[in-house]
């Protein structure tokens, strides 16, 4: 497309409800579902208004469940769990869960008309058979499945997280209820928040981002970044869990309209050969990105602190300013602690390095060439980091 055009496209109807059962409920039977799926995290089961939920639903619809117990699933866990279900249609998917479950809910979608193993559909567009639309109801703020064309899943064998993508199932409706997010445990919070801020920063620095993407970015860059350690200190708070998610939400929308970048691809590797959650994993790589891109003398970050930055000087000035608060945002919500809880095993740094190479779409979004040598550095900085974390203990 030219230059010079840019578009707002968000084909998911988008619902924010403070009376979940009713919008959804009303959604269902516009559409006339009959015939309903739910994929939904098992950590839920105890959670009183997703039991209320799913029983609600059994009563009114002729509805099947399966409980989704992987918070990484892979593609041989996808080929297990579609054998939970008899029903061979159904008129929906409804997910309902963090972003691993809402991946697992299009992954069943495309399961359920799509009948050879898993992982024949990774890759793009790579189901034939028309699926059942999805439905997605997050319980965590951040990881913006609920409105993305993709679902990420590990390659247990490949050892690499690579996923099932198609416009297909993209959630034709998501319903953002702020109360479920008050279920959601506290690292799981840090997590997908983080993830959301990676997102909108790498969203708003992307070569291919358009002024509608950025509005967006930096919008949902400080509704979390404002909010996250006060709902750290109250995650009771139902006002802070809102702001989070709408925050998230806005960066997911920064997301679609632009790209992502290098901390995004880093953060893939170290999930799979590391097993550092998503959200933290990004930011980890995050602050080091940005410093290496201030010193490759990329200054757009500045944005994020004023409107019309005016010369080079306070662009660059005010990046480390944006840099800096950063750094002091994962401190007060002690990212830097997820560091002791897993190894970085360096002598798989080639595998490593091999790994996220083959994300290049990602890493040639950054504004400026970003390849092997630096993401060698970054592997380093946050080696390093972990050295001085353990140290500290
Ligand atoms: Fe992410």
């Amino acid at each position: 497309m030219n230059d010079n055009v840019y578009t707002l496209n968000i084909p998911t109807k988008v619902y924010f409800t403070h009376t979940l059962e009713e919008t959804l409920f009303e959604h269902l039977r516009e559409n006339q579902y009959k015939n309903i799926t739910l994929v939904i995290d098992h950590n839920l089961r105890q959670v009183a208004l997703v039991d209320s939920l799913a029983k609600s639903l059994a009563q009114a619809f002729d509805c099947e469940v399966g409980w989704c117990t992987e918070a990484e699933p892979c593609y041989t866990y996808l080929d297990d769990f579609r054998l939970n279900f008899k029903k061979k249609d159904t008129d929906a998917v409804i997910g309902i869960g963090g972003g691993s479950t809402l991946d697992t809910a299009k992954a069943i979608s495309v399961l359920m008309t799509n009948l050879e193993p898993a992982i024949t559909y990774r890759g793009f567009n790579q189901f034939k058979t028309p699926i059942p639309p999805v439905i997605a109801i997050p319980t965590t703020a951040g990881t913006g499945s609920e409105v993305t064309p993709n679902a990420s899943f590990v390659d247990a064998i490949q050892k690499k997280k690579m996923g099932i993508n198609g416009e297909a199932i993209r959630p034709i409706a998501a319903f953002m209820a702020p109360a479920l997010t008050l279920s959601c445990p506290r690292s799981a919070t840090i997590s997908a928040a983080i993830d959301s801020t990676v997102h909108s920063i790498e969203a708003f620095t992307a070569k291919k981002a358009t002024p509608i993407a950025r509005f967006f970015a930096k919008k949902g860059f400080w509704e979390v970044a404002n909010t996250l350690q006060a709902l750290i200190q109250d995650p009771d708070n139902l006002s802070y869990r809102e702001q989070v998610m709408r925050g998230a939400f806005f960066s997911g929308i920064a997301l679609m309209h632009s790209g992502t970048g290098p901390a995004s691809a880093i953060s893939y590797p170290l999930g799979v050969h590391s097993k550092i959650p998503h959200g933290y994993a990004g930011g980890l790589a995050l602050p080091h990105v940005i410093e290496y891109n201030i010193s490759q003398g990329v200054f757009d970050y500045a944005h994020f602190m004023t409107e019309q930055p005016e010369s080079k000087s306070q662009r660059q000035e005010l990046s480390f300013e944006f840099l800096h608060t950063i750094k002091t945002l994962w401190e007060n919500v002690e990212l830097y602690n997820v560091l002791t809880r897993h190894e970085i095993d360096e002598s798989l740094e080639s595998l490593f390095i091999q790994d996220v190479l083959d994300l290049a779409p990602a890493l040639e979004q950054n504004p400026v060439p970003f390849g092997p040598a630096e993401i060698s550095l970054i592997l380093k900085k946050i080696n390093e980091q972990k050295l001085s974390q353990v140290c500290l203990r």
